[in-house]
């Protein structure tokens, strides 16, 4: 018999997760359904329960309800309490299990590119996403990691939680980076972010948390252009979504050769 799983979120109809975990099932021949929710932010904690009164075995989730999944859960996986958030829901014994996969996806892709250990990181951006991609950075030991904001008093916030973290403005953006993180939204509202030329001239990875899926997003874009190795997060996607298949199936899916069905597709 198929399990179901689902995402949920809004919007979620550009949603690839169904996708990317049809392609898993193929790969390790686990029959499975996947749907995608479009939430209600009233009725969510009622979508959640019904799905799995309805047989669910997994639910993933996305913007704007990773904190409401994380209250809902009875039981929550270390990493998960950390991000505060949670993308991954599955029950064990009556019981709702929350996990947050989104961190180790980032890792698990950016190291494709470089060790992020004793490596200086720079992320761009001081909001939810931005959040819930430190505590996995620090975990692997960089020599500096550095959070630059345009409101530079909201990545200063960030400091009370990260003491480890440096803060700083775009404009006074000093130093010499080996990795760059757009976790800013503008890529998704078509901005470009414009660094000090000195940060580029050293050539850093530059890898952007969104992605497009038939054009390089602009921040990419933009450090192709300076002649930087850039990429954007739909790696990123396809490892959380692994991780998360490996927790409701227990099966490892292989996560590059699926990255290179969607880039074809
Ligand atoms: P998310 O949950 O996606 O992180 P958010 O919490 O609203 O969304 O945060 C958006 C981040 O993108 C902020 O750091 C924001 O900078 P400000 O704090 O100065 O607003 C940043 N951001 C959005 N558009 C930007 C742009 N065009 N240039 C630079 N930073 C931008």
């Amino acid at each position: 018999m198929s399990k179901r799983f689902a995402v949920i979120g809004n919007p979620v109809s550009h949603s690839l997760s169904p996708v990317i975990h049809q392609y898993f099932a193929r790969q390790t021949d686990i029959k499975l359904t996947y749907e995608k929710v479009k939430g209600d932010e009233v009725l969510f904690e009622q979508q959640v329960s019904d799905f799995f009164i309805d047989y669910g075995k997994g639910l993933n989730i996305t913007l704007p309800f990773k904190q409401k999944a994380f209250a809902m859960a009875h039981n929550r996986t270390t990493r998960c309490q950390l991000a505060g958030a949670a993308n991954t829901l599955w029950l064990q014994e009556n019981q709702l299990y929350a996990d947050n996969t989104d961190g180790i996806g980032l890792i698990n892709d950016l190291t494709h590119y470089l060790q992020l250990k004793d490596r200086k990181i720079l992320i761009l951006g001081a909001g939810g996403a931005a959040r819930g991609i430190i505590h996995p950075l620090l975990a692997m030991n960089p020599s500096v990691l550095t959070v630059a904001n345009r409101t530079v008093a909201k990545a200063e916030e960030l400091k009370n939680d990260f003491p480890l973290i440096k803060c700083t403005g775009f404009d006074n953006l000093s130093g010499v980076f080996d990795l760059i993180i757009n976790a800013t939204s503008a890529s998704l509202e078509g901005a470009t972010i414009f660094l000090p030329e000195h940060i580029m001239a050293r050539k850093p990875v530059c890898y952007d948390l969104a992605y497009k899926k038939n054009e390089p997003t602009p921040f990419v874009a933009y450090a192709k252009n300076l002649g930087c190795q850039a990429v954007d997060g739909m790696g990123m996607l396809v490892e959380q979504a692994a991780e998360a298949f490996f927790i409701w199936n227990g099966v490892r899916p292989e996560t590059r050769p699926v990255l290179e069905l969607l880039r074809q597709s």
